[in-house]
């Protein structure tokens, strides 16, 4: 099943790159046109950038592709198609993994997994399935390649998404992760991906803005709250996941994930062993190897997006009393939601 991988994921085959200058036009003229408004939110020091906004209820960068520029433009000008599939997450909440299964999956008919030229061989994760985010800051956005359905991902909170988008029977795929590993992971990458004059931030100073809910799309309860209840009230269209489960139990989550939206694996595919080649296909020591060089966009390493891709190096990073804060406020958020992490359970509260 394993291959041997050769590393080239600097080159995007798939969404064709419009030319950066066109890109860069159109940033200036989307940032330009939401100044006035951004000016007046409420800021706070930022992890990568000097600020972030408070932006109906979460915070957002600004100046970026994922930034509150964004949202406001997605806001006003995004158009839904009825098939279209969404990948919603917060931040280093295992997007980048997400983004290559759900790609794999409904395009195996397209691209073969055991092909050496599979685009997720070639190129990154995050190119192969694009964030709206960025997409809206191109003239003509690819949505991949104008199959359908649209793959599309997502950071931008439930109740922020365009109305149209909200009132569609589109399906979302959510992915949670357990909070404390979020911080680990946001913490490095921020630190790695920083432009902040006032330099590099210390881990305590991460871990006091995360409990008070400050980071790029937080505050993180928040965020996973709004995607839960959906889940909750509308199964059908939202399928809700945790990084744990899929780390201990990948293959299941796959054939559910292929149920869910509508691409089954047949029984000939499960006897070939296509399942387990998206599984080996996706995998962390795949997807990390085929990244290890190249830019995303300038700036921004491929590796960036592939650190452990473990479950709890926070017990590496946080003290117990950090761990006991962080464990009490997820406890008293996720209350009634029926979310669990390992040797952590926020189970449905009937008074007891
Ligand atoms: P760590 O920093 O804990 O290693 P996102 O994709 O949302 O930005 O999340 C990044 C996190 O997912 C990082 O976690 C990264 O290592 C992990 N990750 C990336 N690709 C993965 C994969 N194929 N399998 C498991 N984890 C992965």
């Amino acid at each position: 099943m394993s291959k041997p991988i050769t590393s080239h994921a600097s080159s995007p085959p798939i969404a064709k790159r419009s030319d950066d200058d066109e890109e860069r036009a159109n940033m200036a003229l989307i940032f330009n046109k939401y100044k006035g408004r951004i000016t007046t939110l409420r800021k706070e020091k930022g992890w990568m950038t000097e600020n972030l906004y408070m932006y109906q209820g979460f915070w957002h960068q600004s100046g970026r592709r994922i930034s509150i520029e964004a949202v406001m433009a997605i806001q006003d000008t995004f158009k839904v198609h009825p098939t279209d599939i969404y990948l919603a997450t917060m931040p280093k909440s295992g997007t980048t993994w997400l983004k290559a299964l759900v790609f794999a999956l409904v395009k195996r008919n397209k691209y073969k997994s055991d092909s050496l030229t599979h685009p997720l061989l070639v190129s990154n994760p995050h190119i192969c399935l694009p964030f709206i985010e960025s997409e809206i800051f191109r003239n003509t956005p690819t949505y991949v390649d104008g199959d359908s359905p649209r793959l599309l991902a997502t950071h931008i909170a439930y109740t922020s998404l365009p109305q149209s988008i909200r009132d569609s029977s589109c399906r979302f795929v959510y992915l949670c992760r357990n909070p404390k590993d979020v911080l680990v992971s946001m913490f490095h990458f921020a630190n790695k991906l920083s432009n902040k004059s006032s330099g590099l931030m210390t881990f305590e100073e991460a871990f006091k803005m995360f409990s008070k809910g400050i980071m790029p799309n937080g505050p993180y309860w928040d965020h996973v709250k709004g995607y839960r209840k959906v889940s909750l009230e509308h199964p059908k269209n939202v399928l809700f996941l945790t990084y744990e489960e899929m780390s201990t139990n990948t293959t299941n989550i796959v054939k559910r994930l292929a149920e869910f939206l509508g691409y089954p694996f047949t029984e000939e595919e499960e006897a070939k062993g296509v399942v387990q080649e998206i599984v080996m296909l996706c995998g962390f020591d795949n997807l990390s190897e085929v990244n290890k060089h190249g830019n995303i966009r300038e700036g921004i390493p491929n590796s960036v997006f592939f650190r452990e891709g473990k479950v709890g190096d926070w017990k590496n990073h946080l003290t117990d009393e950090m761990s006991l804060v962080l464990d009490e406020i997820t406890k008293e958020k996720f209350h009634g939601l029926d979310i669990s992490f390992p040797n952590q359970v926020y189970k449905i509260n009937h008074g007891e």
